[in-house]
């Protein structure tokens, strides 16, 4: 599958012809670093690595990059040895980031036949680190060109792999699949607010469900408010670009219960009245990466035919000042009956999924796990690299780390106190909409669990400050990162 410009095969190391190729990368960790003499490379390769790596014994860094080339037979080969880890720590994670940093360096080089190979996948039981190097290949490779008039055309790149993994074009294949929802949930992001609005995200879902034969349902304006969900028609109403919810069900596991995954859908925002400063206003295009997130999500699950029930719901509207728009001090009844005073217009996340999230229990999730660009105040209690999670069931919030953990992408748990809750209590409605900033990633989360259904299982992560990277490394470009779509995909399959 060609994704991203580059396409990954896999192969048996017996079976590679290592004067083919015009380009090796070698993955390499500290303790790896002898079992390269037990690869069949060829004596010239052998000779320069031995020679390269004893003049230069710390080169193991994570994505650390070191250029050899080699004269094979009147050709010159190049040679990149990529590090894995100063010690035992050839992990699928850091092969996936040394695979994103290493493909970049392989475009940089105009190479198009590239012999990918770490000693580790010499053994046979290792599927998972080849599916994370090719993930971290893929996505490594990842470029947003679409409104560049002067971007040529590029060559497709073909990578072999080399491994013993008895599946391992499965696998292979499998993390083409990954890494190609993430690039679309990338794209999603990275496409501004004039382009992705919530009709589009319409027709992005209903291309999904043709492909994937999945249930689509779109409630309309008129349907919201049939179904009383005020919260989300609220947020709308000062755009002309009318709100929806969009619901997709993927049913792999014949009659067992549903999982929702529920996205923020915010295609801009503004901020509404209460508007956002001008710098960087433009930042907030990516306010719709949750419903990014669980739209790659479930076309991956779909793609890859996991045994789990999954719909993925998104809210989907935009947050724009005019006449018609909210204002703050207002207050609106969600679908559940809850009341809430609108504090700040800005806070217009957990009001669309305060209704998305109902909607959910009423169509017999038993499990919800929304996805958000929640906050501001996550990036100052967790940074750039880590999404909060807050929930209402401690074992789903540890396989949601979990699952993060084996694709790379980091969470932390925040406290669900009662006593946090009491900041939302609202002197004219049943809630606010903002407790202000102390500890406003939790009460933010908290304010969705007040719409949960009574014995539904519920997590919510806020990816305000891991939705986009402000620099390329590893298998991470610069601007969407589509974050959380791997977790969820890998939370799919542990269901
Ligand atoms: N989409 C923003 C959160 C955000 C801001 C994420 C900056 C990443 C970077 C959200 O809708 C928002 O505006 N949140 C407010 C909440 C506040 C008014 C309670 C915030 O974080 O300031
Ligand atoms: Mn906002
Ligand atoms: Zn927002």
């Amino acid at each position: 599958m060609v994704i991203n410009n580059i396409e990954c095969f896999n192969s048996k190391f017996a079976d590679i012809d290592y004067n083919a190729p015009d380009c090796i990368a070698l993955f390499l960790c500290k303790e790896c670093q002898p079992v390269v003499k037990k690869l069949q490379l060829t004596e010239a390769a052998q000779k320069s690595i031995a020679l390269y790596l004893a003049n230069n014994p710390d080169i193991y860094d994570v994505g650390e990059i070191h250029y050899l080339t080699v004269l094979e037979n009147d050709k010159l080969q190049q040679l990149l040895l990529v590090g894995c880890g100063n010690g035992k720590e050839c992990s699928p994670n850091n092969f996936r980031k040394a695979a994103g940093s290493a493909i970049r360096e392989i475009r940089k080089l105009h190479c198009r036949n590239v012999l990918a190979i770490a000693p580790l996948l010499l053994n046979a039981t290792r599927s998972h680190y080849l599916q994370a190097l090719t993930e971290g290949l893929y996505l490594g490779a990842y470029t947003f060109q679409e409104f560049k008039s002067d971007s040529k055309e590029v060559k497709v790149c073909a990578i072999t792999i080399a491994s013993n993994i008895e599946d391992g074009q499965k696998v292979i294949d499998n993390a083409a699949i990954i890494a190609e929802s993430v690039s679309y949930t990338r794209n999603l992001i990275n496409r501004p607010g004039n382009v992705i609005t919530p009709e589009i995200m319409i027709s992005e879902a209903e291309k999904a469900a043709k492909e994937y034969n999945l249930y689509i349902e779109i409630l309309d304006e008129q349907m919201l408010a049939a179904n009383n969900m005020n919260a989300i028609l609220a947020v709308g109403q000062g755009s002309c670009h009318k709100p929806c919810l969009i619901t997709l069900k993927y049913q792999g596991a014949g009659n067992s219960p549903f999982t929702a995954f529920v996205g923020k859908g915010i295609t801009f925002d503004s901020g509404g009245i209460s508007i956002k400063p001008d710098d960087n206003m433009g930042e907030m295009k990516d306010d719709m990466s949750g419903a990014g997130a669980v739209l790659g999500a479930i076309k991956a699950i779909a793609a890859l035919k996991l045994k789990c029930n999954v719909m993925a719901i998104l809210a989907c509207a935009e947050n724009m000042p005019d006449g018609n728009a909210q204002r703050p001090g207002d207050i609106v009844q969600a679908a559940n009956g809850k009341t809430i005073e609108v504090v700040s217009t800005d806070a217009e996340g957990r009001m669309v999924l305060a209704d998305a999230v109902w909607y959910a229990c009423r169509q017999n999730a038993v499990r919800v796990v929304d996805v958000a660009t929640l906050t501001g105040a996550v990036i100052i209690a967790l940074g750039k690299e880590t999404a909060a999670v807050i929930a209402n069931n401690d074992q789903l919030a540890q396989n949601i780390i979990k699952a993060g953990k084996l694709k790379g992408e980091s969470y932390w748990q925040l406290p669900s106190l009662p006593e946090c809750r009491e900041a939302l209590k609202s002197d004219v409605a049943d809630l606010l909409n903002s407790a202000g900033r102390p500890g406003g990633c939790i009460t933010g989360g908290l304010f969705i669990g007040e719409f949960i259904a009574n014995g539904v299982e519920w997590a919510h992560i806020d990816i305000g400050g891991t939705s986009t990277a402000d620099k390329t490394s590893g298998f991470k470009v610069k601007g969407g990162t589509g974050f959380g779509t791997m977790t969820l995909i890998k939370l799919a399959e542990m269901l």
